[in-house]
Order: C-alpha cells, then sequence, then structure tokens
C-alpha cells in the first residue's frame, strides 16, 4: 500500500509550481505536431516525439474522451480537478501532481516507509521505488459502483505491472503500475482511492522531480499516459524493470502518435463530403461520433438498399481511385454496392472498426465522366451501409 506523504509548505511550493507552468507552455509552443492530423503522421514506420505525443493527448483530453464521470483529487494538492481521459483505443491519460511512494524492498528514511507493493517484480519481491519507475492508482472504486463513476483499472483492462508514458518538464519516461491508493475503507483525507498523482522514488529521480519520500513531489504537471491490455504489462526483476520500462517507450510513443493521427485523417486527393450528398428514405446526416471530417457523415437506414448518393466532380474524364472513408462499430461488416451514375461496379466489405468514433477507408477504381458524376454508396445487408464520411478521388 502506499505511504502517506508529508507535503511541502504552499509557499515552497510556489517556485515548483511556476516552473510547472513554463514547461508545459514550452510543451505547447514546441512545432506543430504530425501527430495531430494529417495524413503524413498515419504512416507506417513514422517517429514521433514526446512533443507531439503529449501535444496529441492533450489535444484529445475533451470532454467527449473523460472516462470518470466523478473528478479524482490531485494527491499532492488535494483538488478535486483530475480527470482520466481515453485518448486513442485502450490508452488513458490524466495530469496531476507527483507525491513519493517509496514503499518496497528498497530502504529509506521515511518513517511511512512501508516494506510490501501492491505488484511485485516478476520474482514475486516487493517492488523497489528506489530503482523502478512506478505509478500509483486507487485501490477499488471508491463509491462501490460498476462501472465506477470514477477511473478504476479493473475496469480498463489494467493490471500490476501495466506499462506507462509519463511527462514532465519536457521529459517523457517509461514506468509501471506498481502500488496502489489504500482502500476506501480509511476515513483520513489521505490514502483515498478517488486520488492520482503518486510515483515512485525512482520516476520523480528520472523526471527531475524532488523525489525524497517526506520533503518530495510536485504539485501539478505530470501527466501519466497508461498503454492497458496484457501487451503492455513490463516484466522483469527490480533491477531489470526501469531498463524494461525505458526499451519500450519509444515503441509507445510512435503507437500512440499512430493511433491518435488516425483519428482524424483524410486520405490525400480531392474530398468530397458525404453530406453534401443525399439519402435514401430514413437515413440522416449526423454528428454524434467523432473523428469525421466536415461538418457529419451519412448515417443511412438500417435496410437492405439503403443508400447515400455523393456528387464529385472531376475536371477530365478517366479511371479515378474512389477512396470511401467510413466506421462500423457493430461486430458485423457492412458491405455495399458502389455505383457511379447508376451502373454497379461491384460490392465492397466495409470490414468493423474498433468504435463509431473510428475511420477506415475502403478503395475502387471506377471510370468517372468529366464533369459532374454521382457516387451511390448501397448496403446489400440489413444493417444498410455503414457511416459513410467521405468520399476522396484521386
Ligand atoms: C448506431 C450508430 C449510428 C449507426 C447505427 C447503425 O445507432 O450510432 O451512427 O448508423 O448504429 O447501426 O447503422
Ligand atoms: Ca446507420
Amino acid at each position: 500500500m502506499s505511504s502517506s506523504r508529508t507535503r511541502l509548505a504552499v509557499a515552497a511550493t510556489a517556485a515548483f509550481a511556476l516552473a510547472t507552468q513554463l514547461a508545459i507552455a514550452n510543451a505547447h509552443a514546441s512545432p506543430a505536431p504530425h501527430a495531430a492530423a494529417g495524413p503524413a503522421g498515419a504512416q507506417a514506420g513514422t517517429s514521433y516525439t514526446a512533443a507531439e505525443v503529449l501535444a496529441g493527448v492533450k489535444k484529445n483530453s475533451t470532454a467527449a474522451n473523460q472516462v470518470n464521470t466523478k473528478p479524482h483529487i490531485n494527491t499532492m494538492t488535494r483538488a478535486q480537478n483530475v480527470n482520466v481521459y481515453q485518448v486513442a483505443t485502450g490508452v488513458y491519460a490524466y495530469s496531476s501532481g507527483m507525491a513519493i511512494d517509496d514503499d518496497g524492498s528498497d530502504p529509506d528514511p521515511d518513517p511511512d516507509h512501508q516494506g510490501d507493493t501492491t505488484f511485485h517484480d516478476s520474482n514475486g519481491k516487493a517492488l523497489a521505488a528506489h530503482h523502478v519507475p512506478f505509478f500509483v492508482l486507487g485501490d477499488d472504486c471508491w463509491d462501490r459502483k460498476t462501472p465506477c463513476p470514477h477511473f478504476f483499472y479493473k475496469e480498463h483492462g489494467m493490471s500490476g505491472r501495466q506499462f506507462a508514458l509519463m511527462f514532465y518538464n519536457g521529459k517523457v519516461i517509461g514506468s509501471i503500475f506498481g502500488d496502489t491508493q489504500t482502500a476506501n475503507d480509511q476515513t483520513t483525507s489521505d490514502n483515498d482511492s478517488r486520488e492520482l498523482g503518486e510515483a515512485s522514488v525512482k520516476a520523480a529521480q528520472l523526471l527531475g522531480i524532488p523525489s525524497s519520500g517526506t520533503t518530495g513531489g510536485v504539485d501539478n504537471g505530470v501527466t501519466v499516459v497508461m498503454f492497458s491490455g496484457p501487451s503492455w504489462v513490463v516484466n522483469g526483476a527490480n533491477a531489470d524493470l526501469n531498463n524494461n520500462a525505458q526499451a519500450l517507450v519509444q515503441k509507445a510513443l510512435d503507437t500512440l502518435g499512430a493511433a491518435m493521427a488516425g483519428t482524424n485523417p483524410p486520405p490525400g486527393g480531392t474530398l468530397f463530403e458525404a453530406e453534401s450528398g443525399t439519402l435514401s428514405a430514413g437515413g440522416t446526416f449526423d454528428d454524434n461520433h467523432s473523428g469525421f471530417t466536415g461538418t457529419g457523415f451519412a448515417n443511412t437506414a438500417n435496410a437492405a438498399g439503403a443508400y447515400v448518393d455523393i456528387p464529385v466532380t472531376v475536371s477530365a474524364a478517366g479511371t479515378k481511385t474512389l477512396t470511401i472513408r467510413y466506421s462500423d462499430g457493430t461486430s458485423g461488416a457492412r458491405p455495399a454496392t458502389i455505383s457511379v451514375n447508376g451502373t454497379s461496379h461491384g460490392t465492397l466489405d466495409f470490414p468493423v472498426t474498433a468504435d463509431w468514433d473510428t475511420w477506415s477507408t475502403v478503395s475502387i477504381s471506377v471510370p468517372l465522366n468529366a464533369g459532374a458524376n454521382t457516387i451511390r454508396i448501397a448496403g446489400t445487408t440489413s444493417g444498410g451501409a455503414a457511416n459513410i464520411d467521405s468520399v476522396t478521388v484521386s
């Protein structure tokens, strides 16, 4: 369990708070991120910087992506103003302060030092707070509700030694989920499972934050980005866990950078929005799922034959590639027939996407006339067509 902390006097923390704000301002002033938008960022093999990924995380930390419905508590300041955002599928971010956890197998002079941590190394030993960068999350759901009104790690595919990127003052490190805030059977203001913002001595050292368990920490400016799922659990002994976590940093930056770019990149070519078209009976142009371009997307009726007609214009006749941007948040593909000016050119599959906010593309070659053409996308199954965002001609 995590220890309680002795926080710095308010006057003493003012300098840290100012430094933090400057660091954040600098991070935001970094060059235009290719992680934020644009097809270039979606290219395989693109290498992302910490500043680019942090900018994308901040951009995706929107009300629509907020996971918790009740605020978390900043462990250092006690302010109830910390939220958790799903910034990409299965990736969760929060910004808070950092209180210092010195628990575990390393000795520490802190009178509150405890010998154990909730999670252990791969040999079953308590984690070593001076050697392993780890972060702390709530032990349980404080409200005792399912789903939890707060971010509760067990509801989000997270377990012990789950990897996270931690950003502070222009730096980024890898860390692991190592310890938990004591359960809600405690009534003191400290050790409350709604708290967010505690990490080990080693995490503080790597980020340049005062790392004493009694006088260290920082009030704000630390962003923790947690990667869920079994493939992001870090294994190793206490002696190896730091190296093993740092070895994942660039992979995590690249994975998240690409995933965030993928939330909104229109394909290359001349783009025609679906909402400039017309729908068969029962269809609507909607904007209730994120990531579309223009003002919305076409939602056809759920019926075989339901369609959207999209006008596209080209200067010269010829065979062109149509790239159709769509989402299908169901569990089954939404095949649709593609017709140009009333002539069918075959059926495309439109495979499922992760959810209705995730967009993918399918392509087909078709002949187009010079001037105006009408592209019809007509669902062949009872679900109708997928949600259609746009057609790009190239
Ligand atoms: C949901 C979703 C719509 C979608 C529809 C469908 O209602 O919100 O955007 O079009 O499912 O299954 O077609
Ligand atoms: Ca629909």
